[in-house]
């Protein structure tokens, strides 16, 4: 029979905790179960209204409180929420984005004459109720002049409280990946689709990957890479902007088309996703062996 974290000692709390951090669990949940299809659908429902009726609407998912409130049932003992990067918006200023925050992103993206001003944009863009609860803009490591841009989800809780890209377990995994056909983060551009952590690691919003979509756009087509990989679902899906699942999608040549420019693509499997299922880790060799093969193509005359 479970025991009641209320029933436990100090001594018996400090070692549930314990083990809990050793297990690299770094968000209490809630009890219930949350319907993010569900949200989604009513999310897109929501956008489809015109925007005079969306505007009232909430835009935090219905069980989640707003970054600043304390959950419902949140008991004394829970973990305070992580220090916003910004003043976090009161909860009637938070709404569902409208047409005109995705116009406005799309703008601010189209802005940015360079990486560096693309990065400062990001840094003071309130838009994107991720960054209120994440710690850190995680922008881009790696060398921007690279010939290949690799392309992830977002960052986890290692990533968010150092503010580079694929530093967790995944990172480690995708340097050694990287290592394996000659190429390391001196000769590897890195980014991800959403620059801040979603809360508990959850899988972003289709809302949130529209919002983010005009700047990762603009920080290819900035760093004007010979070759794209994109890193499992998410990444593949957008930046291909197809409903193709990655296992079908993963191992072709691909394009990623920003405006008039088609850049060689490679969508292949997140290294999360290998270290949940190393028997995988087969298919992505075949893919990397792929990349390097393309590379070296690109530096015979
Ligand atoms: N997973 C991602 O997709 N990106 C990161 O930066 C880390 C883990």
């Amino acid at each position: 029979m479970a025991t009641l974290a209320s029933e436990m000692n100090t001594a018996e709390l400090a070692a549930l905790l314990h083990f809990y951090a050793e297990s690299g669990v770094a968000e209490l949940c809630e009890d219930a179960a949350i319907d993010r299809f569900q949200q989604s659908a009513e999310i897109l429902k929501a956008r489809a209204r015109p925007q005079s009726q969306s505007n009232s609407a909430t835009s935090q998912p219905a069980q989640r409180p707003a970054p600043n409130q304390p959950a419902p049932d949140a008991s004394p003992g829970r973990k305070p929420a992580a220090q916003p990067i910004a003043p976090a918006p009161q909860a009637s200023q938070l709404t569902i984005p409208g047409e005109a925050a995705f116009q406005d992103a799309r703008a601010l993206a189209a802005g940015a004459g360079s990486i560096a001003e693309l990065r400062s944009i990001l840094e003071s863009y309130t838009g994107c109720n991720l960054r209120h609860s994440a710690k850190t803009l995680v922008f881009a490591d790696g060398n921007p002049e690279a010939e290949v841009m690799f392309i992830g989800e977002a960052p986890g809780r290692e990533e968010d409280l150092q503010g580079t890209p694929f530093v967790g377990r995944a990172g480690q995994l995708l340097d050694r990946m990287l290592a394996a056909i000659g190429l390391s983060r001196e000769t590897a551009y890195i980014t991800n689709i959403i620059p801040w952590r979603p809360p508990g690691n959850r899988t972003p919003a289709a809302h949130e990957i529209e919002l983010c979509r005009p700047f990762v756009e603009r920080h290819i087509a900035l760093a004007q890479p010979k070759i794209v990989v994109m890193l499992g679902n998410i990444a593949s899906k957008s930046l291909l902007a197809t409903d193709k699942g990655i296992l079908s999608l993963r191992g072709t040549w691909m394009e990623c088309k920003i405006g008039d420019t088609a850049t060689p693509a490679m969508p292949t499997l997140h290294p999360a996703y290998l270290l949940r299922n190393p028997a995988q880790k087969r298919l992505v060799w075949a893919d990397f062996l792929s990349l390097q093969e393309r590379l070296e193509q690109l530096s015979t005359p």
